[in-house]
């Protein structure tokens, strides 16, 4: 079978999804399947051949012609983080010319990706709790004085559509807030405001394959910086990440559910992984995003929760990959 994997995107993602698709690539049987990786950026989506060559792919069908040859794909393998391809951009489009794909589909792709959306919409199925948040557009008046009244600190200030920590800031007083609220909107023209949260860090994967929903062991995080930011995201050492979490019976079985909950109530499809806080001192567990591309780079936190599952990664991307194709 023919399967593209696009990777790139247009966002500050770029860099972690080439890595991301690098894990997929490799690990993408090659007796089954004719691996092509296509490189999206606003400059052209591309394909660059064993030779070196490099083959623009004709938009109006998603085909590239290769030594006058042709080629159309079975399904595409999504491995963009950020637009295009987690925010139901490339969904949308797949879906137009009917070309399976391995991601939930555009409307929750779009939906979980602006993460003030998508808390109110998991706010209101009611099986987790909710940080209490502001959402400010660039282009509508905000007073950081108002919010303060309304939240309290220290708040986490988050471009509405981002990912990776990206252009995030933790703000721990009243002064600090104009300036990160500034720094998110250079990412972003929405964004969000929440109370921050104290609690441990759990992670989980999930995705559906055979048509069961399987449930990956947790990461519990455990950052030295303030925050799980970039640096402690994507430098070996700067977190520690432990998989499965040192946690109880108890709260995996809540965690592990309430993911699963989320997980059919937001139609996810393919590879998800959603991130929360379980706040120790109230026993509350409360969400904090769903993940619809979470990083697939040989560190990242799905891998790892494969592995420690006893799965190869070969049998994992294989059974999400057949799976769409359905
Ligand atoms: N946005 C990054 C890649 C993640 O969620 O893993
Ligand atoms: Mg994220």
């Amino acid at each position: 079978k023919n399967i593209a994997l696009v990777a790139g995107g247009y966002s500050g993602e770029y860099v972690i999804s080439v890595q991301s698709a690098e894990t997929i690539q490799k690990n993408l049987d090659s007796s089954k399947y004719e691996v092509y990786k296509i490189i999206v950026t606003r400059e052209g989506w591309r394909h660059t051949g064993a030779d070196g060559a490099v083959y623009e792919i004709d938009k109006n069908d998603f085909s590239l012609t290769i030594g006058g040859n042709k080629i159309k794909f079975d399904a595409v393998f999504i491995g963009i983080h950020g637009t295009p391809g987690e925010d139901g951009r490339l969904q949308g489009y797949f879906e137009m010319l009917d070309i399976p794909y391995t991601s939930c589909g555009m409307v929750t792709s779009a939906l979980t990706f602006n993460k003030s959306y998508c808390n109110k919409v998991v706010a209101a199925f009611d099986v987790v709790n909710v940080s209490k948040s502001a959402h400010i557009f660039r282009d509508q008046p905000h007073d950081p004085g108002a919010i303060l009244q309304e939240l309290r600190l220290p708040v986490f200030v988050k471009p509405a559509e981002g990912g990776s920590s990206i252009g995030m800031s933790k703000v721990k007083t009243a002064e600090e807030l104009p300036a990160a609220i500034e720094k998110a909107f250079k990412e972003d023209s929405q964004v969000l405001i929440e109370e921050f949260i104290k609690g441990r860090e759990l992670t989980i994967g999930l995705y559906r394959a055979n048509g069961v929903l399987n449930v990956l062991p947790i990461t519990e995080v455990v950052s030295s910086k303030e925050f799980f930011d970039y640096e402690a995201k994507y430098t070996p050492g700067v977190s520690n990440e432990i998989t499965p979490a040192p946690v109880s019976a108890d709260i995996t079985a809540l965690v592990q559910q309430t993911a699963s909950t989320l997980y059919n109530k937001l139609n996810c499809k393919g590879i998800a992984r959603i991130d929360f806080i379980y706040e120790e001192a109230t026993g509350k567990l409360y969400f904090l995003e769903a993940n619809t591309m979470p990083g697939q780079s040989e560190n990242s936190l799905v891998p790892q929760q494969v592995r420690a599952a006893g799965k190869t990664l070969q049998a994992f991307y294989g059974e999400v990959l057949e799976e769409c194709m359905k």
